[in-house]
């Protein structure tokens, strides 16, 4: 079984990630990460050149690989759970962890990112509210637990998510 890791962008799935995997022995993995090396370009990239709908059906792809292995910590891409298809691939093989944040969050952590190509506009806050308030209801029917991820100090994230699978 697979811990997983859902959320907006800047959540702090990876970090979270890293700290759960090491706690419980776990191997990492960040499917970003993941989709980067197989691809060898960086995620801009890959959507300047072959567009979202490819980015989409590669992260399937590299679903499909990772969720066969067990005792992964996996940190999802921020859109991973937006695919039904996905959804029922994760819920094989690991329990999903929603990390709640505000976009006031995000935006103070993201406000000088440019990695996030969906996040490249004028109006960053604006964009971030958009698209959480359009995934909040998705991120939560997804989650077998949900945990808010404001203002709490990275350490007691992750021990609430070890808790929960003691
Ligand atoms: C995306 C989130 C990103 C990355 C891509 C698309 C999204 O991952 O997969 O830029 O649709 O929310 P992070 O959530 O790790 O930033």
């Amino acid at each position: 079984m697979n811990i997983i890791l859902c959320g907006f962008m800047g959540c702090g799935k990876s970090t979270i990630g890293k700290l759960v995997a090491k706690e419980t022995r776990r191997e990492f993995v960040d499917l970003d990460e993941y989709i980067v090396k197989k691809q060898g370009m960086s995620i801009n990239k890959i959507f300047d050149i072959y567009g979202e709908n490819h980015f989409r059906s590669i992260e399937t792809d590299a679903i499909k690989q990772l969720i066969k292995k067990d005792n992964l910590v996996l940190a999802l891409g921020g859109g991973a759970v937006l695919k039904e298809k996905n959804v029922e691939l994760l819920k094989s093989n690991g329990k999903i962890i929603f990390l709640d944040v505000t976009a006031n969050t995000v935006f103070d952590r993201l406000k000088d990112d440019t990695t996030r190509p969906l996040l490249n506009t004028d109006d960053k806050l604006a964009e971030i509210t958009k698209r959480l308030n359009e995934r909040l209801p998705v991120y939560t029917s997804v989650a077998d637990k949900i945990i808010n991820a404001n203002n709490k100090a990275k350490e007691v994230i992750a021990t609430e998510i070890i808790n929960f699978f003691k």
